[in-house]
């Protein structure tokens, strides 16, 4: 299940730690996986279980737990709206239903492009711009009026078109 690669990337995260510590290199090794399959599958969780000497469902809780960590397949783009209350207060409801209409889906599904996941995540500490959001996990979206959101979702289309057209996969 884990290549010699994947292995050798595991080894360097779990050298940071005591050799009775290595659980702690558990996000490191989800992280991994995720970068290099797209997504954390159970058979996968199973195989960092091992390669740390845990419990398979620890890892599974650790998988669940954060939002970052993709438990099935994901578009291109991952979309993570904030909908905790001081969001809801400054129209994160309305954002993320916004986008439903955009893209044509609900909460939690892909685009039949493959290009967009849309989810709600927790509190991502900046209400203050709200409404706010997460392009696959890394890039901070503040203020997301409509015209914004239309914006966005165009930016991240040329991008794809760009990315495609020069057969190289999307940079978050
Ligand atoms: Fe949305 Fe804090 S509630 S960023």
């Amino acid at each position: 299940m884990i290549s010699e690669s994947t292995r050798s990337r595991f080894d360097r995260e779990v050298a940071k730690y005591p050799a009775d510590q290595k659980r702690s290199a558990v996000m490191a090794c989800l992280s991994i996986v995720q970068d290099e399959q797209g997504w954390v599958s159970s058979d996968a969780e199973a195989a960092i279980a091992d390669y740390l000497g845990m419990a398979t469902m620890a890892v599974h809780e650790v998988t669940t737990f954060y939002n970052m960590y993709n438990q099935q397949p994901v578009g291109t783009f991952k979309l993570n709206v904030c909908t905790n209350l001081p969001c809801q207060l400054r129209s994160g409801q309305n954002a993320l239903h916004y986008l439903e209409g955009q893209l044509g889906v609900k909460m939690g599904q892909t685009t039949p492009d493959g290009l967009f996941t849309l989810q709600q995540s927790e509190c991502l500490g900046a209400c203050a711009d709200a409404p706010v959001m997460l392009v696959n996990d890394r890039n901070m979206c503040s203020n997301m009026s409509n015209e914004r959101l239309d914006q966005m979702l165009e930016a991240l289309r040329q991008k794809a078109k760009a990315a495609q057209a020069a057969g190289k996969g999307v940079q978050s």
